[in-house]
C-alpha cells in the first residue's frame, strides 16, 4: 500500500476483484442481492476492514473497522444520508430518516420528546398484553412460521403505542406488505438512476403507497378529531408537537417502518437461536423463572443471561447490516483519504464480526452465536453498534431492547420451543438494505 506522509490515497484502498472490468457486473449485481450480507463478509475476509467497489459513476467505500464506523458516523457535517436515502422520500415524506442538517435536528427533537415521556410502565404492559394475545394461537400442535407471527406482534405493538389502537390481521398483512412494496421499488429505482415510471414494478408501489397515504392521513385526521384520546398516543404527541398535520405523517410513517421491522426480524432470529440450543434455552427460562414479573421492566444485572442472548442476536445478525452515507467534499476517515460525492458504507455486520469478539485470545469464534462471550467479558457490550452511532443513532433503541426482552422473557416463561429440521439452513437475506432471515424460523412449540 502507498502511504503519502502516512495518509493513503482513496485509489490505494484494497479493491473487490473484477472492478472494473466484466466481472464487475456480477459484483453490482451482488451489491443489490439478496446474497449482499454473504458477500461482504467474503470481501472483508480477503481484504480487511476496509474496501472499495469502484462502480461507474461512483466509488462505493466499505467501513468494517470499528474506528473508522465511529469516525465517519460522527462527521455528520460531511458524510451526510444526501441523495441516497432522497429516493425514500416519495413514501416517508420529510422524515427524521432522511434529512440532513438543522431540518432533520427539528425534526428530531420532537421525536425524542415524544419517546422521553411515553410512560416505560404503558410500554412494558402493552408488551405482554400483545405477546399474550399473538401466543394464545399457540396452542394448537402446528408448528409457527416465526417471520409472521414476529411482524404480527411487532406491528400490534408499535400500532397501540402510537395510535392506541389495535387491527386485524388482514389490515396488518397488507400494511407490512405495502412498506416492503414500496422500500424494494425506491431502493431499486435509487440503484439503477431512472425514472420511476419506467423502473419495473411502479405500479405496485403507486397503488402501495397511495394505501399507505390513505391510512395515515385518516390516522392522524382522526387522532386531531378525537379530543377524549388518551394522552399516551404518541401521535397526539407528534401532531402537537410538530403543529404540522404533513411533518406528523411523515415521522409516524418513519416510525412504524423503522419500529416495526427491525425488531420483527431480531425477534425472529433470537427464537431461532433459543430453539435451536436447548441447553441455552433452559439455562434462560431458570432465570425468567426466577425473576420476571410480567409487564414489568427486565433489567441487565437480573437478566444477564437474556439481555446476552438479544444482544447477541443483534449482533451476529444486525438488521440494518450496512449504513450509507455520502461525502459531501473531500475528507479523511483515519488515514484514509475519500473524494467528494464517495459512497460510504459503515457495516455493523463486519464492525461485529472482528476478532475482537472472540471469547477467549486463541478461539476465532466471532461468527458464532454464543451469548456467554457478553457475561465473561460485559466491555464487549460496548462494542456492539446494531443501534448505529453518533447523534443519528436510533431514536429506538431502548424501546426495542425493552420490547423484545419483555417478549422472549414471556415466551420463555410459557413455552418451549424446538426448531424443525429446515430451521438449519437459515441465511441473512438482504431486502431493500435490511438483513432478515431466510427461509423463515420453523418452530415446534409446547406448553410449559
Ligand atoms: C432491533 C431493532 C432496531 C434496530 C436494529 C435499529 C437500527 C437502527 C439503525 C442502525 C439506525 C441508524 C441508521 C443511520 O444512521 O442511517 C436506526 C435509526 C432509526 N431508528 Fe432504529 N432500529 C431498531 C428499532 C427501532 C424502533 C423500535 C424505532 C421506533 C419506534 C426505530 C426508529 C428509528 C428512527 C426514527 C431512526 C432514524 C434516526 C435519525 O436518523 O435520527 N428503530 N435504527
Amino acid at each position: 500500500m502507498t502511504v503519502v506522509n502516512d495518509l493513503v490515497a482513496f485509489d490505494r484502498i484494497p479493491k473487490v476483484s473484477g472492478f472494473p472490468g466484466v466481472e464487475q457486473v456480477n459484483n453490482a449485481l451482488k451489491f443489490v442481492s439478496p446474497q449482499l450480507p454473504i458477500a461482504l463478509l467474503g470481501w472483508y475476509k480477503e481484504l480487511g476492514p476496509i474496501f472499495r467497489l469502484p462502480f461507474p459513476g461512483v466509488q462505493v467505500v466499505v467501513l468494517g473497522d470499528e474506528a473508522l464506523f465511529k469516525e465517519m458516523l460522527l462527521n455528520t457535517q460531511v458524510f451526510v444520508k444526501g441523495p441516497l436515502f432522497g429516493g425514500l422520500r416519495d413514501l416517508l415524506g420529510e422524515s427524521v430518516l432522511i434529512e440532513d442538517g438543522d431540518h432533520w435536528m427539528q425534526l428530531r427533537r420532537v421525536i425524542n420528546k415524544a419517546f422521553f415521556d411515553f410512560p416505560i410502565e404503558r410500554l412494558h404492559q402493552i408488551v405482554a398484553e400483545q405477546t399474550a394475545k399473538t401466543t394464545r394461537n399457540w396452542r394448537g400442535s402446528d408448528p409457527i412460521l416465526v417471520a409472521d407471527q414476529a411482524r404480527s406482534l411487532a406491528l400490534d405493538i408499535i400500532w397501540r403505542i402510537m395510535f392506541e389502537t389495535e387491527r386485524d390481521q388482514a389490515f396488518k398483512e397488507e400494511l407490512a406488505e405495502a412498506f416492503v412494496q414500496c422500500v424494494k421499488f425506491l431502493n431499486r429505482a435509487s440503484t439503477v438512476r431512472l425514472p420511476h415510471r419506467i423502473v419495473p414494478g411502479y405500479s405496485k408501489f403507486n397503488s402501495s403507497n397511495s394505501f399507505l397515504k390513505q391510512v395515515f392521513d385518516d390516522l392522524v385526521e382522526e387522532t386531531v378529531a378525537r379530543s377524549d384520546i388518551s394522552s399516551q398516543s404518541l401521535a397526539k404527541a407528534l401532531v402537537q408537537g410538530y403543529g404540522s398535520k404533513e411533518l406528523a405523517i411523515s415521522q409516524l410513517k418513519t416510525l412504524v417502518l423503522a419500529g416495526h421491522e427491525t425488531t420483527e426480524i431480531t425477534l425472529s432470529w433470537i427464537l431461532h437461536f433459543i430453539s435451536t440450543d436447548q441447553v441455552l434455552q433452559t439455562a434462560l427460562k431458570e432465570e425468567v423463572s426466577a425473576k420476571y414479573v410480567e409487564g414489568s421492566a427486565l433489567n441487565e444485572i437480573d437478566f444477564p443471561l437474556l439481555t446476552a442472548t438479544i444482544t447477541e442476536a443483534l449482533r451476529l445478525h444486525p438488521t440494518t447490516f450496512i449504513i450509507p452515507r455520502q461525502s459531501t467534499k473531500e475528507a479523511i476517515v483515519g488515514k484514509y483519504i475519500i473524494p467528494a460525492d464517495a459512497m460510504l458504507i459503515a457495516s455493523t455486520l463486519l464492525v461485529q464480526r472482528s476478532s475482537a469478539f472472540n471469547s477467549a485470545v486463541d478461539v476465532d469464534d466471532a461468527d458464532t452465536f454464543n451469548p456467554y462471550r457478553f457475561i465473561q467479558n460485559p466491555a464487549l457490550y460496548q462494542q456492539v453498534q446494531s443501534f448505529g452511532y453518533g447523534p443519528r443513532k436510533c431514536l429506538g433503541a431502548n424501546f426495542a431492547m425493552e420490547e423484545l426482552k419483555q417478549i422472549v422473557a414471556y415466551i420463555l416463561k410459557h413455552f418451549s420451543l424446538h426448531a424443525e429440521p429446515q430451521s438449519q439452513a437459515i441465511q441473512p437475506y438482504n431486502v431493500g438494505g435490511i438483513s432478515r432471515p431466510s427461509p423463515s424460523p420453523v418452530v415446534k412449540v409446547n406448553l410449559t
